[in-house]
């Protein structure tokens, strides 16, 4: 009995392509599988973990043949970490991967008869470079990592080979401090320029305590903490805000689920007035105060204004994670940003609201909107921002996305309510992983038209 159990849970497939969400598709009796871990041409004896009606979710048990681009997974965690699920292909192949996983949610799920051509901006460091964590604590087994592939379970990582080494360093100072103190059960962190910011809420650990950092990108400051949202992946931002907001210039442009202001700084450049959108209000503090940091734009004022702040914020001790015998914050010297593109920044607000509720009182008044930029979370946007967005009707949108099967759910909306999908640029800022971001820019279509 338990033998013909096994047979009908265990056979050979080969793995058709990858899917949205980093699964290997294959077919066998008459069922769909979804097969993880897995890469494009493998042949494999796979186990059915679970069956869904006609659907079964699959791990390999033996690569039979393996893929011309399957690699040796260099990580020692891999399989039992639910981090990396792309190291088992060479890099060349996790690109070509997630532009196909674009260009198939375009097709199948927007429904896009000839979508464009899609280039992947490949990162520059494939490995090293997530500048921000979330760890998870088990302090019943003192375990110190991320979770176990599809569990709540806590899998005890030592040394992360995608994080950049700052981060690196703090994960190992965090694991002195649990021989002898009780750390939270999620610990977020994140790299600046002055060294590390990690939130453990509102416990007392030593040294730890999110002090605010900053990154220079593209001639902007951005300050920011642990507390709130920053892009993973540092490298490639200059190249991202370039794409994502291309030669737009004009009057009116609205910067929704803005952040602490990535995209609305640049915006500012080149418009007379912005608005920022934003539920978080310890985002838009610090939206508001890189702001007014690049105002002020001369290196005399934008270091007193935050300098003092930040000490008082952290104590006397050093900044974890900056280089042995140099201090954080306090010690570093800062430029200013006078000088560069344009000292021009249009008038600016920031809300703190949520974008359905923001875009329903305001999409009738705020006047002709000339560029609208929306990067939503992975869930991408609601129903009713979409529709806000479209009474609100910007002559251009470029939607930033890190999830291409919303991404493609919410291009559907807007393409069928009058926009046309003009490029489709994705950028690489999760290596080693399925995931991946996408620009996408659209313009009304009477716009083209006329
Ligand atoms: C992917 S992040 C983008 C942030 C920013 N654009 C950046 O690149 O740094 C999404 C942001 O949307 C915010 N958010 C999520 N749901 C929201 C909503 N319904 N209304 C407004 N902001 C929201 C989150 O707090 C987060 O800061």
């Amino acid at each position: 009995m338990q033998r013909a159990e096994e047979e009908v849970r265990t056979v050979e497939v080969t793995i058709e392509r990858l899917l949205p969400g980093g699964v290997g598709l294959a077919h066998a009796d008459g069922l769909t599988l979804f097969v993880s871990l897995a890469a494009p041409g493998d042949v494999a004896r796979i186990t059915i973990d679970r069956l869904s009606g006609k659907v079964g979710f699959a791990s390999i048990v033996e690569v039979i043949t393996p893929s011309p681009v399957r690699i040796a997974p260099p990580c020692p965690y891999f399989g039992l970490c639910g981090g990396c699920d792309f190291q088992q292909l060479t890099y060349e192949a996790q690109l070509q991967a997630k532009a196909e996983i674009i260009r198939d949610c375009l097709h199948r799920i927007a429904k896009l008869e000839t979508p464009p051509d899609i280039t992947i901006h490949a990162s520059p460091k494939p490995w090293q470079y997530r500048a921000r964590a979330t760890w998870q604590f088990d302090g019943s087994t003192n375990r110190l990592g991320y979770f176990i592939r599809g569990s709540n379970d806590v899998c005890d990582v030592e040394y992360c080979a995608v994080l950049v080494p700052e981060l690196q360093q703090t994960l190992e100072q965090l694991r002195q401090e649990t021989l002898s103190t009780q750390l939270p059960r999620h610990i977020d962190a994140v790299a600046g320029d002055e060294g590390v910011s990690v939130a453990v809420g509102n416990m007392n650990v030593a040294g730890f305590n999110s002090p605010v950092v900053s990154r220079r990108i593209a001639n902007e400051t951005y300050h920011f903490s642990a507390e709130g949202f920053f892009q993973i992946n540092h490298d490639l931002l200059e190249p991202l805000i370039a794409e994502a907001i291309g030669e737009a210039k004009g009057k009116i442009a609205v910067d929704l689920y803005c952040g602490v202001g990535l995209f609305t700084l640049p915006i500012a450049r080149r418009f007379e007035r912005v608005t920022g959108v934003e539920a978080n209000p310890k985002a838009t503090e610090f939206a508001r105060r890189n702001l007014e940091f690049a105002k002020r734009g001369s290196t005399q004022n934008g270091r007193d204004g935050i300098e003092s702040e930040t000490r008082a914020d952290r104590g006397s001790s050093p900044t974890p994670g900056s280089p042995a015998g140099q201090p954080g914050w306090g010690g570093t010297v800062r430029e200013g940003i006078r000088g560069n593109e344009s000292d021009y920044l249009g008038y600016t607000e920031i809300i703190t609201v949520r974008v359905g509720d923001w875009l329903k009182q305001h999409s009738g008044s705020l006047g002709p909107v000339d560029f609208l930029l929306l990067d939503p979370p992975r869930t991408g946007a609601e129903n009713k921002d979409v529709a806000g967005i479209l009474a609100l009707g910007p002559r251009q949108i470029s939607y930033v996305s890190c999830d291409p099967a919303t991404l493609a759910r919410d291009l559907k909306k807007l393409t069928a309510g009058g926009y046309s999908l003009d490029s489709v640029v994705a950028f690489d800022m999760f290596p080693q992983t399925h995931h991946v971001e996408t620009v996408a820019r659209l313009s009304r279509r009477q716009e083209k038209d006329l």
